[in-house]
């Protein structure tokens, strides 16, 4: 595999040259405006394949040769796409069985993208040509960087075709055998037993394991299908290839995808704005810092952010643009958090069509004389100046669990709440403490592996899957410390309710049982009373949404409810379990407690923090480490001015583009939105 990816921090964005290839001077006009951005990377041919093969077996490679040559003259690498994500519309009208079938039965009309199925053969092979094609013609150029293979995959298709293949991959799974398929799917419920595999034929959504498994299958199809496409240009190319995914997309399961991909990269468009928006009460910077480390976590290297807007989006209802600095601020975060790229949707606004005012490098003006242009051109040059980052790790000792196929369960099962779940803010709000204190977390499903984690929170661990109980029982027993909650332990993969008490398998680690889950009203609430000094904790917390009745049976009881007909029994308990502990939290408390207790924990555990000196509110310290030094970003996600110092000497501070030695007892200026990036010799 060719290597040159991980060689600097690359600025890059989306280049749709074709949109444009009757206007040689604007085509020129970029090649100007790239150099003086600092654009180290064009990725093109996402959406060209209209333009490479306008009719079916007629090949038109002369128009990309030509951008591909200036680009590299121009001192730009590639990204070059497989263009998978849209298909001509030649293609869709002769060839209906590559359009999709909606969940109701009907073939889609071909129109907009992203659409295909999955499963095709047809559309396989249309692919496979061409994807081969421009491995051939391009694979083994200098400048090409990586293959983009495909856009954004996701949804799923009904078709013929997919259910055959989902018989397949049924009968595969359940090694031929209809009885235990419908034993594990309890289909005598309501009558949807099956008689033969023929009758999988449409998803009944009340019949959990058979949805879950449609999921799984689904996402299975799609790595097939991404595999198919690498697979056509492997034996020409041996550039890495990858696939942007997307934050707050859950309809796949990313974590089958990672290890199949070289590297890992995704397209973040939380709501930057302006002050309003941002602060330490703000969840963008922590959905943000989230999902890096999410992404950063699937193979625990480096990641790049392979789409961001550098202005406004213009799919929101309503679309802020992102205030004088906030670029930078979320640019620099991506690296604070592991990333080696900041590239953008998109280069220049196009003319025509739904993402005209999408916001852009390059605005409909035309030139570089625009806030976002200067805005850009100057995080570029910084990004030259960070060369030496590139590679760099990021050593966690907190994971959060956040499990795709944990939260698809949470949606399909109907319980004491059938609203107001959220489960991913409950994750994100476990996570804040930690990313609050600039202490490192993984981001990770609950089948990693947990050896290198002395703290493991899985908030709202309800479906556990094979291996998952006994992991954790058994790192616990090594010493690890274990934090889980409510709506914990109670089904299995085949979200199949656990007999004998919950939760389960994890029944004897917590030292608890649960025997029933009460759930609130919006407008209710309960609290809990911390009763055991060791939490260094006082006081009570509102406690909403979900509270569980607890018993405990080896735990011991840290705090109790308040009110109701539980008023006195157990709400929060901890378990000494060989040389670990774990910790049960049976109610949806408020965000401060988990950051009291979490910090309570992180202290007792010793858990290093990037920067050891206490930061202003909103402001957070990231740390990586390699090529010899340790790098340490502080952010500002204020709107004012912030200020710190430190103690820890031999920090260097990249200012004016020169890294400065860093006075110990000098004040760290840091303006509205600004980020210092220190460094020191390892
Ligand atoms: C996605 C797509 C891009 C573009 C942007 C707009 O991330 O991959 O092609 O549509 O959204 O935000
Ligand atoms: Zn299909």
């Amino acid at each position: 595999m060719t290597e040159n990816f991980r060689e600097k921090i690359w600025h890059g964005a989306d280049y749709n040259p074709e949109q444009w290839l009757e206007t040689p001077s604007i085509l020129e006009e970029d090649l100007r405006l790239m150099r003086l951005s600092h654009l180290s990377s064009a990725s093109i041919g996402i959406f060209s394949w209209a333009m490479l093969e306008p009719h079916e077996g007629e090949f038109h490679f002369e128009w990309l040769d030509s951008v591909i040559e200036n680009l590299s003259k121009n001192e730009q690498k590639f990204v070059l796409a497989t263009p998978s994500g849209a298909k001509p519309h030649w293609m869709a009208l002769r060839y209906p069985e590559i359009r999709r079938v909606t969940s109701g039965g009907q073939r889609e009309a071909q129109k907009a993208r992203h659409n295909h199925c999955p499963t095709s053969p047809l559309y396989r092979e249309k692919v496979a040509i061409i994807d081969e094609k421009l491995a051939r013609r391009y694979g083994n150029h200098p400048a090409l960087l990586a293959w983009h293979i495909s856009n954004e995959f996701g949804g799923d298709c009904h078709c013929d075709l997919c259910f055959g293949a989902f018989q397949n991959w049924l009968r595969e799974r359940y090694n031929d055998d209809l009885d235990t398929l419908n034993r594990n799917y309890w289909s005598r419920f309501w009558s949807h037993s099956y008689s033969s595999w023929e009758e999988i034929n449409f998803i009944d959504a009340p019949v959990h394991g058979l949805d879950l498994d449609w999921r799984r299958f689904m996402t299975h199809q799609t790595v097939d299908f991404m595999n198919h496409e690498i697979a056509a240009i492997r034996p020409h190319s041996q550039v890495p290839a990858t696939t942007n995914m997307m934050g707050d997309f859950t309809g796949l399961d990313y974590a089958q995808f990672a290890p199949h991909l070289d590297f890992i990269c995704w397209d973040a468009y939380p709501q930057w704005g302006n002050g309003d928006f941002l602060g330490d009460e703000s969840e963008v910077g922590l959905w943000a810092a989230f999902h890096h480390d999410m992404f950063r976590s699937m193979k625990g290297l480096p990641f790049w952010l392979m789409e961001c807007s550098p202005a406004q989006t213009n799919w929101r209802p309503v679309s802020k643009l992102k205030a004088p600095g906030v670029h930078r601020l979320s640019a620099l975060q991506t690296l604070a958090h592991g990333g080696d790229a900041v590239m953008y949707f998109q280069w220049r606004q196009s003319r025509g069509s739904s993402e005209k005012f999408h916001g852009a490098v390059v605005s409909h003006q035309g030139n570089e004389n625009t806030r976002v242009f200067g805005e850009v051109s100057v995080l570029g040059s910084e990004l030259e100046d960070l060369s030496a980052l590139a590679g760099a790790r990021t050593a966690a000792r907190v994971a959060v669990i956040y499990d795709f196929e944990n939260l698809w369960a949470i949606y399909d099962e109907q319980g004491p709440r059938n609203e107001g779940k959220n489960p991913e803010k409950t994750s994100r709000d476990f996570y804040k403490p930690f990313w609050k204190r600039g202490i490192s977390v993984d981001v990770v499903p609950s089948t990693a592996d947990f050896s290198p984690y002395q703290l493991i929170v899985a908030p709202m661990l309800y479906m556990l899957r094979p291996g998952v109980a006994e992991q954790l029982t058994e790192w616990v027993r090594a010493g690890g410390t274990l934090v889980t909650t409510y709506w914990s332990g109670l089904a299995d993969e085949n979200d199949l309710c656990f007999l004998g008490g919950f939760p389960g398998p994890l029944r004897e680690v917590l030292g608890i049982w649960v025997e029933e889950t009460d759930a609130l009203h919006p407008h209710q609430t309960n609290s809990v009373h911390i009763e055991d000094p060791t939490l260094q904790m006082e006081g009570a917390f509102e406690a909403r949404d979900y509270c569980d009745l607890i018993h405990t049976e080896t735990a011991h009881i840290l705090a109790t409810y308040e009110k109701d007909f539980y008023a006195g029994r157990a709400a929060v308990t901890v378990n000494k379990f060989g040389a670990g502990r774990a910790f049960y939290i049976a109610a949806r408390l408020e965000t401060s407690f988990q950051d009291q207790f979490l910090a309570h924990l992180s202290a007792d555990l010793q858990l290093p923090s990037a920067l050891n000196t206490q930061l202003p509110a909103g402001v957070v310290a990231q740390k990586r480490e390699g090529n010899g030094f340790e790098w340490v970003f502080v952010s500002n996600f204020n709107g004012s001015q912030q200020s710190f110092t430190t103690s820890q000497s031999g920090f260097e501070r990249l200012e004016n583009r020169a890294w400065s030695p860093l006075d110990t007892s000098a004040t760290q200026i840091l303006t509205p939105y600004d980020t210092a990036i220190l460094r020191r010799a390892l």
